[in-house]
């Protein structure tokens, strides 16, 4: 079975992800509603996050208490880029983490990862096959609703492989403009009308500061 996948976000009129100034508390205040089992981001986001500076390895991996209602962290990371996993691992906000790799990710990442004893989950040619990943999650884990916490491009490639079931975003009350694409779902141009995602507003308030939130079902 594949989990319920969920994109939540935070974009401006336009739909750029850049120069905003998110009220983490609305964010976060949306999120506790989607009773999610994983949280789904990219390397990037992660980088974004935390600081590539500060993506090194910790040399202990401290013992903490194992919480089984808080949602595992899973992220992409085909090229075995992110060194930060035990960090991530003690942050209070999941209860482990899961990375997500391919058939190109370095065998010398994959070995470091079973050193510190992280999971992976291994599919795809050169990326990660999505589908695969999320119904490994499902049969693995029993993860059974996913909160994507991502920018365009994980957003981007969600959305080609159909693999989209709710849209939940914050409109900031801005408009960036630009020629870069910092847009919130990044992906080839489309060649037919038929891989578009129709959606059902399932929600829409207006939120403090002027910002609007608008949650969507696909319709599939
Ligand atoms: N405003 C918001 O709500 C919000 C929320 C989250 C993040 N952000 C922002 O978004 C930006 C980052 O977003 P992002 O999407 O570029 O980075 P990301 O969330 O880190 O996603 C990139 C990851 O997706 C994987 N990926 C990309 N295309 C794929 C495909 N076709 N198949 C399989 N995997 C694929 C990449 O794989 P590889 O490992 O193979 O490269 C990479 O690991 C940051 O600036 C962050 O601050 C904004």
């Amino acid at each position: 079975m594949l989990p319920r996948v969920i994109l939540h976000n935070q974009a401006s009129l336009d739909g750029r992800l850049d120069w905003l100034q998110a009220d983490l508390g609305l964010f976060y205040g949306i999120v506790s509603l989607f009773e999610e089992d994983a949280t789904l981001t990219g390397c990037d986001t992660i980088f974004a996050a935390y600081g590539e500076q500060e993506c090194v390895e910790d040399i202990e991996d401290k013992e903490r208490e194992a919480n089984d209602k808080l949602p595992l962290l899973v992220v992409t990371d085909s090229k075995g880029r992110l060194s930060n996993w035990q960090r991530l691992r003690r942050e209070e906000y999941w209860r482990d983490v899961v990375a997500l790799c391919s058939n190109s990710t370095p065998p010398a990442f994959l070995d470091h990862l079973s050193d510190i004893h992280v999971d992976a989950i291994v599919t795809g040619n050169g990326q990660v096959d999505l589908r695969r990943a999320l119904w490994e999650l499902n049969s693995r884990y029993g993860v059974e609703v996913v909160r994507v916490d991502s920018g365009g491009a994980l957003n981007g490639a969600l959305l080609r492989a159909g693999l989209v079931d709710e849209v939940s975003l914050l409109i900031s009350p801005t408009v960036v403009g630009g020629l870069s694409p910092r847009s919130l779902f990044r992906a080839p141009d489309l060649e037919t009308v038929d891989g578009l995602l129709h959606l059902e507003l399932q929600r829409m308030e207006q939120l403090d500061g002027g910002v609007v939130w608008l949650h969507y079902y696909a319709v599939k």
